[in-house]
């Protein structure tokens, strides 16, 4: 590393230019490997859990192709990096899974390159195992430290060994770094980062970190530059969307961040992501039902319908107050899209807690759930909890609830038969030729004929067949 720090002089203090300096220095590297190996290095980012995860690989891929790496698929790479997520423990099972198999990789090609990120990197346990049984791993870093990637793939370009460097926590948010986005027509947008809620079953409080908003000024820049490079539909990230800018040195609500979205030229839809009930203001309720752009979907995860669970789960509301909200909800915004997660076997879960729980699914009619069995995670008060549901129970449930939850969201979809929606066109069709899919603003996807030159592009679109969870239809 001496040498590379004195061709360009000592590394800056500040951020991001230091990271901009170790992209040159990585750079060089990766340049005079090339020419060794007689053709271009190439990386494979591989994410697992949620859109944060989605848009942190991103940064990494950003980052990579600014150093010259060029993308590829996982098996042909050269540097393979895992973006982690430990909210279950299949996620995390998954992982290991994975390693299993690059190492026998590695061993054919020893010039590999392996990195782990990401939420499970932030388990103590976890890093003790890889330092124990994983040595053949280069870099580990956290969900903290992933703006200082450049700085660390620099390192253990210079160690030849592990590096490990993990945060407990941070309240730096370094923004300008260089971004790849997976879409050249939508992109997320983080706007805080962490987790203040402690629900007693999460671990995400302890591996994100407290919570912490950006700062209106830097959102609002960084979405007029999406909006200026093709962008126009944006999803606002975080954890808990509806407590954004509490901690702020200069207060705003959300309701009020997503007005100033709505000013941008060239965003035509505003989504976001997630939403906590017990924050769920009048006034987001308001700003959404006036707007234009926000779309009409809506993610309310409820996670139990018992009141009594729901304490226990640290969720601070009750099943009847999360049913007057999304009644308050679907009477303010008809036409409105509500999807949530649930889920099943929370320790000390009766059958007649689980009764409440489809009981609010029948209520609420969810255009889509995403239904969980409850996972134990090492750390969180609930994996202290004593009254653990038996295997066998939590199957039985969670078959029950997965056949009530599709049966509605069938009859939910169906609702817009025959109707004409305005749809963002994703991509080609890959099962049937000749077809593209579009997705309409409450999230539902429509295939219908058309081809590659309608990507990134709008059309009003008639719902003519609906098959279940998406729609046929032809152009308008
Ligand atoms: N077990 C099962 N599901 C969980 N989730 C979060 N933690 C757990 C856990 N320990 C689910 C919640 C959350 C979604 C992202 O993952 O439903 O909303
Ligand atoms: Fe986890 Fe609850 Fe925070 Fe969501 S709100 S990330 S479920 S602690």
């Amino acid at each position: 590393m001496e040498k590379e720090l004195n061709l360009y002089g000592p590394a800056p203090t500040e951020e991001p230019e230091r990271q901009y300096y170790f992209i040159e220095v990585c750079k060089k590297q990766v340049e005079e490997e090339s020419k060794r190996l007689g053709r271009p290095l190439t990386f494979c980012v591989t994410t697992f859990g949620c859109q944060m995860n989605a848009r942190d690989s991103e940064k990494l891929t950003g980052i990579l192709e600014q150093i010259g790496y060029q993308p590829t698929e996982e098996e042909n790479a050269d540097f393979v990096i895992y973006n982690t997520c430990t909210v279950r423990e299949n996620a995390n099972l998954k992982v290991y899974g994975h390693l299993g198999l690059l190492k026998h990789r590695k061993k054919e090609n020893p010039h590999m390159k392996i990195a782990l990120c990401g939420c499970m990197m932030q388990e103590p346990e976890v890093v003790k195992k890889l330092k124990e049984s994983y040595r053949f791993v280069d870099l580990v870093f956290g969900t903290h430290n992933i703006f200082k990637f450049a700085e660390l793939l620099a390192e253990s370009m210079e160690s030849g060994g592990m590096i490990v460097d993990i945060w407990k926590d941070t309240q730096e948010i370094v923004e300008e770094l260089p971004i790849e986005r997976k879409y050249a027509f939508k992109s997320g947008v983080n706007i805080m980062f962490g987790c203040n809620n402690f629900c007693s079953y999460c671990i995400v409080p302890y591996v994100r970190g407290r919570e912490r908003s950006r700062k209106p000024e830097d959102i609002i820049r960084e979405i007029e530059k999406l909006a200026a490079d093709g962008v126009s539909e944006i999803m606002l990230l975080g954890q808990n969307v509806n407590s954004y800018g509490k901690n702020l040195d200069d207060p705003i609500t959300f309701a009020e961040l997503l007005r100033r979205v709505e000013q941008i030229e060239g965003i035509r839809r505003i989504r976001f992501m997630t939403s906590h009930p017990k924050d769920l203001s009048d006034e987001l309720i308001q700003v959404m039902k006036e707007s234009k752009k926000i779309c009409r979907h809506l993610h309310l995860p409820v996670q139990s319908g018992s009141s009594r669970i729901l304490k226990a789960m640290n969720r601070k509301y009750t099943k009847e107050q999360y049913l007057a909200l999304a009644e308050k909800i679907r009477r303010e915004i008809p036409d409105i899209s509500l999807t949530t997660d649930i889920i099943v076997g929370f320790p000390g879960e009766t059958d007649e807690d689980f009764a409440e729980t489809l009981d609010v699914v029948r209520k609420v009619r969810y255009d889509n759930a995403y239904t969980f069995i409850y996972s134990k995670r090492t750390g969180t008060p609930a994996a202290a909890m004593e009254n653990q549901v038996a295997p066998e129970d939590n199957k039985r449930r969670f078959d029950q609830l997965l056949a009530l939850v599709q049966s509605l969201a069938k009859e939910q979809t169906a609702r817009f038969a025959g109707t004409v929606q305005e749809v963002l066109v994703e991509e080609v069709n890959d099962h049937k030729e000749g077809y593209v899919t579009g997705r309409m603003s409450n999230n539902l996807l429509v295939h219908f004929p058309g081809d590659a030159s309608l990507i990134g592009q709008y059309r009003n679109v008639r719902l003519e067949e609906c098959k279940g969870f998406y729609y046929m239809g032809t152009v308008v």
